[in-house]
């Protein structure tokens, strides 16, 4: 299935939700998404493609991001990295705060995960504010490996998430909005 065919079926699974989680927010929920098997596997497989033969292991951002990693790094034959919320992960890790509308978070790896070198390509279902991916792309970088690419289904354009990014990082989105 070609970019603009997965585009299509992706966007016909979405399920538009007015007023989550908070008044005039429309929310774009993905589950129905997940949950056919046709757009599941096309979205995957468009995650990689623009970066084919550019990265190693695929990135998994806690949770939802978990669930596309997955899914891309079975299809692209690679392992996959669970960049995991605060205090989950049992060795030792590094930890990036972020900060959220209320407050602040925090995203870990384990320490020595991969080889150093390692090119990652991070994956997550949307990019909003990109305070969440800029987290992870300091992690990869401090655990010694390289961010090959953000890969996203949904970016909300604007919410400007691309600013927050490091500089020339490339991303790439499904669907922008
Ligand atoms: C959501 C989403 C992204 C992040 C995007 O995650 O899955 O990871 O927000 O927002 P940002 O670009 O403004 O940082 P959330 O923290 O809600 O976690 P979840 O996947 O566990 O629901």
């Amino acid at each position: 299935m070609n970019e603009s065919e997965t585009r299509a079926l992706v966007e016909s699974r979405l399920a538009l939700i007015p007023d989550f989680p908070e008044p005039g927010v429309l929310f774009r929920d993905l589950t129905p998404v997940f949950a056919d098997g046709a757009a599941f596997h096309a979205l995957a497989e468009a995650l990689t493609a623009p970066f084919a033969g550019r990265f190693d292991v695929l990135a998994g951002v806690e949770a939802r991001g978990f669930l596309l990693a997955a899914a891309a790094s079975v299809a692209a034959g690679v392992g996959v990295l669970p960049i995991r919320k605060a205090g989950k992960l049992p060795r030792a890790v590094l930890r990036e705060e972020y900060s959220l509308e209320y407050g602040t978070a925090a995203l870990e790896v384990h320490e020595g995960e991969l080889p150093p070198g390692t090119r990652v390509l991070i994956v997550d279902d949307v990019l909003a504010t990109g305070g969440t991916v800029a987290a992870a792309a300091r992690l990869v970088e401090r655990a010694g490996w390289h961010v090959a690419g953000v890969s996203v289904a949904i970016e909300l354009a604007e919410l400007h998430g691309r600013d927050a990014l490091p500089a020339g990082l490339e991303a790439y989105s499904l669907l922008s909005y």
